[in-house]
């Protein structure tokens, strides 16, 4: 076995530099004692001495030894002793870099023992500790107990996930929240104001009323939703942003659709404050703990592991089999080390919550070759921003400890926008990451899509199959494999695993067993509180899911007694009707509501709250104002024509028709119970109630 012919490759770094120390120590010694000194056989001495003198590193000596048996000695030639000299510092920056991550690990600080020439710069840059912007803990005691006393912001989910990365150094080299000027040059040009490249807003939007009652130079505490202090900001900025502008230039479009522009219009403040941020703790999860890394954790994961090349796989979507084969190529491709690196933040409105992602992606990890692949989440709040969202993932993944990102076809895609066409192209995130790769420090896998292959029972990207008119391509969809869940058919075992399968199927039962809700929507004396009344009944007859009927009189009886008819009131009493239905839904019963809701925005947003859990049908009682006067079953079109109603809907108020509502009922003509017959056939259409 010994029997190699050549064995000139250079040893290992450390072994390399003990030898080349040897050498220059003991020139003379006989092999056997150097040999014995290194602790290694004479025939791997001599392969070392070899292979160092063919690289330059040692040179043969003419003898001058008084030991006759010693037929040759060794120096050390000039490279050789540069070798050794970088040798050495490669190996005191190493223990620096340790000694720096275990100092961060134990303090939250970065060291200032450690050289500044060794504090990163030697170390695979990956691996280094990044800085945060925690202070140490008995500073955060104090902190916690002063910022008691300031003014507090409470951040929404979306501030919350922000604010986690931007302490943990997820969002490195950010230091707060951007400031105005940092912030147009992300929008225009992708840069921060002494252009580093940095490609989305991190904005604190906050009301008008907050943002008036701060001093610029303010410190403010920023508190979760429980009103816990997780850090404080001191206000440097404050402004009025061009929002269509920010949706143009960072969304590609100011299109509603787009759900980053939605939240940008409908959900997020008026007013941005920036400034630097000084963190106190991190947000506190309950799940998956063992689970979530902060960036430094990870590195030094990697480092404990010894892994110098990682991949991350980004998702948002449950993992099968397309993806498994996906990212093994990809690690393979990169000769790196996988981490699934999957968003439990907040991901596309819709998408399968990330409790039962987890519980499929840890099903998933077992298929994986042993300790080649590890999965650890990440509190990102997405945008679907496609080609800059890309970018911006890249980014946080290498301070993550990554140095290489898959790219994939529609990478972080919205979707349609409003005229039912994609907001970008399949491939623009890949084209966009290209371009700044190298400024980047992330390599990019970029992946085409993957295809099942029939014929070789494998999968394949789907740009490499040659033979395409040969064999016979499979693929399911994301909308395919939704129906099939929903109305409880076959998923092959081509496509997933069964684990996963049975895992989605536990959260996603049939839709015929799924909770769901019933929005009607018209002016007032429309008919809807009838039709809802003649549903419900419906309903209650057939049996199976509990049925509660949330009419807008009986709710501003009960739920909004204090609310009057502003646009502010409407709103916060659909809002309140959303949630009550979002829940209902959520523990699978059916909630028919019937609101005038009036204002399409805020039936859009209470369309979110439900569709998490369940399907949301929005009925449009199509009856006219003409007719709903005519009949005026209250008298109030009277006294609103008088004015002695103010802001009444359709006469001095506004209603916004709805464009696309699942189904639209013409009251004119028609009696209550047909209507409502239809609302079944559409319910029964939709698989929401079994046909019979
Ligand atoms: S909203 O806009 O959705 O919050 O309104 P909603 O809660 O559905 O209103 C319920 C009923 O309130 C009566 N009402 C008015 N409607 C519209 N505009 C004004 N200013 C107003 N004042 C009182 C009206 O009878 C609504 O009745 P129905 O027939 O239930 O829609």
């Amino acid at each position: 076995m010994n029997a190699h012919p050549t064995q000139s490759t250079l040893p290992e770094d450390d072994q390399l530099f003990r030898l080349l120390r040897q050498v220059e120590k003991t020139p003379d010694a006989p092999q056997r004692a150097t040999a014995e000194a290194l602790n290694i056989s004479l025939g791997r001495l001599n392969a070392q001495l070899r292979a160092a003198t063919e690289a330059g590193l040692i040179a043969v000596k003419a003898r001058d030894s008084a030991d006759r048996r010693q037929r040759v000695s060794y120096a050390l030639t000039d490279r050789g002793a540069e070798a050794k000299a970088r040798l050495i510092k490669t190996f005191l920056a190493r223990k620096f870099s340790e000694y720096a991550a275990l100092h961060a690990e134990l303090t939250g600080s970065v060291s200032d023992l450690v050289p500044l020439k060794y504090r990163s710069s030697l170390m695979q840059s990956n691996l280094a500790p990044i800085p945060e912007l925690f202070v140490s803990y008995d500073s955060a005691q104090k902190l916690k107990v002063e910022a008691a006393e300031l003014t507090s912001w409470d951040l929404s989910p979306r501030q919350i996930c922000d604010l986690e990365l931007l302490m943990n150094g997820g969002f490195n080299p950010l230091k707060g929240f951007l400031s105005e000027e940092d912030y147009n040059g992300v929008v225009e040009n992708m840069r921060l104001a002494d252009g580093t490249l940095w490609p989305m807003p991190i904005t604190l939007d906050v009301s008008e009323k907050f943002a008036e009652s701060l001093e610029l130079g303010q410190d403010i505490a920023l508190r979760d939703q429980e009103g816990v202090i997780l850090g404080t900001m001191t206000v440097t900025d404050r402004w009025t942003p061009d929002k269509s502008n920010e949706a143009e230039k960072v969304f590609g479009a100011d299109d509603q659709a787009h759900p980053a522009v939605n939240y940008l219009h409908n959900t997020a403040g008026k007013v941005y404050l920036g400034g630097p941020v000084t963190g106190i703790q991190q947000p506190v999860h309950y799940d998956f703990r063992a689970r979530r890394d902060t960036p430094n954790e990870l590195r030094a994961y990697f480092r404990k592991l010894g892994w110098r090349r990682v991949v991350a796989f980004q998702t948002r979507n449950p993992l099968h089999r397309a993806h498994q084969e996906l990212t093994f190529r990809a690690a393979k491709e990169a000769q790196a080390n996988l981490l699934i690196h999957p968003v439990v933040g907040m991901t596309k409105p819709g998408d399968v919550d990330h409790f039962t992602r987890v519980r499929c992606y840890e099903a998933v990890l077992d298929k994986y070759p042993g300790s080649t692949t590890s999965m650890s989440l990440l509190p990102l709040a997405m945008r679907m921003a496609g080609p800059r969202e890309a970018v911006w993932h890249g980014l946080i993944r290498k301070n993550y400890g990554c140095t290489h990102f898959i790219v994939g076809r529609d990478h972080a895609g919205p979707g349609a926008n409003s005229q039912g066409e994609d907001f970008y192209g399949p491939y623009d995130a890949q084209e966009l990451f290209k371009q700044h790769e190298a400024e980047m420090g992330i390599e990019m896998v970029p992946f085409k899509h993957m295809v099942f292959v029939q014929e070789r029972a494998q999968y394949e990207p789907s740009d490499e199959i040659l033979d395409k008119d040969d064999v016979t391509i499979l693929n399911i969809s994301g909308t395919e494999l939704r129906r099939r869940l929903a109305e409880g058919l076959e998923i092959p075992e081509w496509f997933s695993f069964p684990e996963v399968v049975a895992e989605l199927r536990k959260t996603r039962p049939p839709r015929s067993q799924q909770g769901f809700t019933v929005f009607f929507t018209g002016f007032s004396g429309s008919g809807k509180s009838t039709i809802a009344n003649a549903l419900m009944v419906k309903l209650m007859e057939m049996g199976g899911r509990p049925v509660t009927l949330l009419d807008g009189d009986i709710v501003r009886k009960n739920l909004s007694s204090e609310l009057g008819f502003s646009k502010e009131h409407r709103d916060l009493n659909i809002r309140r009707i959303g949630y009550v239905a979002s829940e209902i839904t959520k523990n699978g019963g059916i909630a028919i509501c019937a609101p005038i809701a009036p204002y399409a925005a805020t039936r859009r947003a209470v369309r979110e709250d439900v569709e998490q859990f369940g399907a949301f049908l929005e009925i449009h009682v199509a009856t006219s104002i003409e007719e709903c006067e005519r009949r005026d079953r209250k008298g109030l079109y009277k006294l609103a024509r008088e004015g002695k109603i103010k802001e009444f809907t359709g006469i001095s108020d506004p209603y916004d028709v709805p464009e696309n509502p699942e189904l639209r009922v013409e009251t004119e003509g028609t009696d209550v119970d047909n209507c409502a017959h239809q609302v079944i056939l559409k319910l029964e259409s939709m698989g929401l109630i079994a046909a019979h």
